[in-house]
């Protein structure tokens, strides 16, 4: 069956210093490999504070605030860009609840983090914000719009 155009979908999935720091961005990008989306977008990024300030913004009068912002600018992030048939909602199951202690085992804060403050991975929470976020974190010519190849690799 092959979906149709609408459904395919634009996510945002940085994974958080404390990921790049733990040596976990190879297990973290193959979940998504693994299950079968498309990777539009990779870099490895020191995030200035205005950015992580304009990609947190609804967050702006949490007293959490200040804290996740010097998080996020510690250390190097990966920011990633990946599309596919129902990529948001699935992504955010994959990544599972924002208290790593509520998250199920088998999602990657279930199984690799504890803290809500050191969750190690962020993804958008609707399509819309899918857009926008890869929009504010890449420039146009650091993706790729690109298929599958049909020939086999090796003959
Ligand atoms: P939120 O958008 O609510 O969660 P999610 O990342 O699962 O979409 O919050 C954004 C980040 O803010 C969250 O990943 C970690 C941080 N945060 C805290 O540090 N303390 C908190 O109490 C909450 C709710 C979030």
């Amino acid at each position: 069956l092959v979906a149709s155009m609408e459904e395919v979908e634009q996510t945002y999935i940085m994974i958080k210093p404390d990921g790049v720091q733990r040596g976990l961005v190879g297990e973290i990008i193959s979940k998504f490999e693994r299950k079968g989306f498309k990777l539009t977008g990779l870099k490895l990024f020191q995030c200035p504070k205005e950015l992580a300030e304009e990609h947190y913004k609804d967050l702006q009068s949490k007293p959490f605030f200040p804290k996740l912002i010097d998080y996020i600018t510690s250390g190097p992030v990966v920011c990633m860009g990946w599309e596919g048939v129902g990529v948001v909602a699935s992504a955010r199951k994959l990544i599972g609840a924002t208290n790593p202690l509520n998250a199920e085992p088998g999602t990657i804060r279930g199984d690799l983090a504890v803290q809500t403050g050191r969750n190690v991975v962020h993804g958008s929470d609707s399509p819309d914000n899918g857009k926008h976020e890869i929009a504010l974190w890449f420039k146009e010519d650091e993706l790729c719009a690109w298929a599958a190849v049909q020939e086999p690799w090796l003959m």
